[in-house]
């Protein structure tokens, strides 16, 4: 996969992106052929047990881009820029972007809109693609106060399409729209000449993510927009537990499990 690829699935075939944080969701990914791996930053949430994406850092993001990378060396990657890791200037976004492409990302991921157009262009221009995101966006959850849908007001569908715009000018290859009324990410999808990959945005976007942990079951939330394939939560819990009664009923080491 790589991004001209992507570019040319628009309007043709559905493009597929889940999070992958570690060596094994990476490996399992890769090995189902979805087309594109994200190292999101819900790894705060997910993996790390933070409450929110705000406190996640560079360093961490780097050492789950490069876990994902050895998981998987022939997946097309996405690396989430963390927050206040491109906002600051424009040099310090390239020089953040660059070290997420040292780490093994194939390309970028950041919040927002019109507002980081120079800023994308200046990432762009250094050799590095940019995937955007609007809509709701985690990084700005202080300040939007809360999962919200996006695109119910004429003034929130305005915003969106003249972000997306904005995106595609700036030289965006793709966007994720998060938490869109249906009828606005269509409007937002035939309005641009890139894909639109959506999560909580209805079934007219190019592409669809998810995160892992929501597809196979290990997270413990329960959201509208997600489809649960596997109670792996549950199916692990009952692994442990049993585990540790065999270990004290002195079932576990068993004649086959010695030297
Ligand atoms: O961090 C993440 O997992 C994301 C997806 C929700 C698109 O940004």
């Amino acid at each position: 996969m790589n991004i001209r690829r992507i570019i040319e699935m628009k309007g043709k075939e559905p493009i597929t992106m889940i999070t992958a944080y570690d060596y094994p969701s990476s490996r399992i990914a890769s090995e189902s052929g979805v087309d594109i791996l994200l190292v999101g930053d819900s790894l705060g949430n997910v993996v790390l047990g933070y409450d929110s994406t705000v406190p996640v850092s560079m360093e961490e993001m780097l050492i789950h881009i490069k876990a994902v990378r050895r998981g998987a060396p022939e997946a097309f990657i996405v690396g989430d820029m963390p927050f206040l890791s491109y906002e600051i200037s424009p040099e310090k976004a390239i020089e953040n972007a660059g070290l997420m492409l040292k780490a093994g990302a194939n390309s970028v991921k950041l919040e927002g809109g019109e507002e980081f157009a120079e800023i994308i262009r200046r990432i762009v221009s250094a050799g590095i693609p940019v995937m955007g995101h609007l809509g709701f966006t985690p990084q700005s959850i202080n300040l939007l106060g809360g999962h919200r849908v996006q695109g119910k007001t004429a003034e929130s569908r305005a915003k969106l399409l003249r972000d997306a715009k904005a995106l595609e000018d700036a030289g965006c290859f793709s966007i994720v729209l998060e938490l869109v009324t249906e009828e606005v990410a269509k409007e937002v999808t035939e309005s641009v000449s890139i894909p639109t990959i959506g999560i909580g945005a209805g079934r007219y976007c190019d592409g669809q993510v998810l995160v892992f942990h929501d597809v196979v079951g290990l997270s413990q939330g329960e959201f509208k927009f997600v489809k649960k394939y596997a109670d792996t939560y549950r199916i692990m819990l009952e692994s442990v537990t049993q585990y540790k009664e065999d270990v004290k009923n002195r079932i576990f080491p068993s004649e086959k499990n010695i030297f």
